[in-house]
């Protein structure tokens, strides 16, 4: 199990000590990108991703939760985070935005919210590399996860098969839930409360997430 921790979850002001404090046991930085359209609320956008970015080496994981997200994406190319993720229910242009992310170097992923069926990505399949499964309403970091993610992760696991297409969750994920999460096939879990309001540090608490799934 990779770990992926929100920094939505961080003290965003010292957010360059906190990237300079991780260590291997991180495996991506999500960024949650929210554009107060998409999602009710503000975060911020590529220039934050931008000096993250410069404060690490762990690859970046981009999430965007925006409007028309073909406006907003190329301006993150030049970054090259591992990967950019955007929202099925934001664009109508989902296989064009997808291969212009793959032309850059970078990994398309495609977003679910939860009332949103995995059958949308079906007929795009070969387009992406990354499926994000939200387990609760975009939006807020600390929200309680979604019971319904499970069958979708499912789904999503068997949808992909053989095909280089990583699943990562995003939500309520905590030591209590992320071992079922691990055996529905998730590969990467997203995290914010569990990683920045714990009692460890936030590379100690990726290893308690990465023990709790079962698998480091
Ligand atoms: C929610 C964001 C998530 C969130 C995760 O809108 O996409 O990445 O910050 O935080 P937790 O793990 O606290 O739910
Ligand atoms: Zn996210």
């Amino acid at each position: 199990m990779k770990i992926s921790p929100s920094i939505l979850a961080a003290d965003m002001l010292d957010l360059k000590s906190v990237l300079q404090a991780m260590d291997e046991r991180v495996d991506f930085i999500h960024m949650d990108v929210m554009d107060g359209h998409f999602v009710p609320q503000l975060s911020f956008g590529e220039r934050i991703t931008e000096l993250a970015g410069s404060h690490t080496k762990i690859p970046l994981d981009v999430h965007l939760m925006v409007s028309r997200p073909e406006m907003e994406a190329p301006k993150y190319y030049k970054l090259k985070p591992h990967n950019i993720t955007f929202h099925i229910e934001a664009t109508n242009f989902p296989v064009r935005l997808a291969r212009e992310i793959r032309e850059n170097g970078i990994r398309p992923g495609i977003a679910l919210n939860p009332g949103t069926p995995v059958s949308r990505i079906e007929p795009i399949i070969d387009e992406i590399g990354f499926i994000l499964i939200m387990s609760v309403e975009p939006g807020f970091y600390g929200q309680k996860f979604l019971e319904l993610a499970l069958g979708k992760i499912e789904q999503a696991k068997a949808l992909i098969g053989s095909r280089d297409i990583l699943l990562e969750g995003d939500g309520g994920i905590q030591e209590g839930n992320i071992a079922r999460l691990a055996k529905a096939g998730l590969e990467i879990c997203v995290a914010g409360a569990a990683v920045f309001s714990g009692p460890g540090t936030p590379s100690e608490q990726c290893e308690r997430l990465k023990i709790a799934a079962g698998k480091t």
